[in-house]
């Protein structure tokens, strides 16, 4: 017979169902929380100068990161354009083709116009485009 207070296996075997249900469930619900509130992991608004920008040549390209988002930028004839280089349909990044004029996605064989539109393959929405400032002589995108 136990003492009453006295630990027990029966209460330990709660203590430990308990403790690894409360593991589980963290597990599950930060990163959901991070993803409907990306503000929580610093995924807010910033901005980044595209280095070298001012020699790119019309048609080129350069891909640079602003927070966790991967973002392509485009020297045009009208200008620089940037967009999100993460695919509309499952999320793999895309890249600029200069010959094509248009942003190639390798997973399934998607393509996007120089404004974002889909051209073709199964995407369902345009690039996300990102802003552009030129100030002074330097180039910088910015995410909202
Ligand atoms: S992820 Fe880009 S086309 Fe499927």
């Amino acid at each position: 017979m136990s003492k009453p207070n006295s630990p027990t296996r029966r209460g330990f075997l709660d203590f430990l169902i308990a403790a690894c249900s409360a593991i589980t469930t963290a597990a599950l619900a930060i990163p959901g929380v991070l993803y409907l509130w990306p503000a929580a992991k610093g995924g807010g608004s910033q901005k980044v100068e595209v280095e070298g920008a001012k020699s790119m040549a019309i048609g080129q390209s350069k891909t640079v990161q602003v927070g966790s988002l991967a973002v392509i930028v485009v020297k045009q004839r009208s200008g620089f354009c940037a967009f999100s280089a993460v695919c509309t349909h499952l999320g793999c990044l895309v890249k600029w083709d200069t010959g094509k004029k248009q942003f190639l996605c390798p997973c399934h064989a998607a393509a996007f116009d120089e404004k974002g539109k889909v051209v073709s393959g199964p995407p369902p929405a345009p690039l996300v485009e990102v802003s552009v400032k030129e100030v002074g002589d330097k180039i910088f995108v910015s995410t909202a």
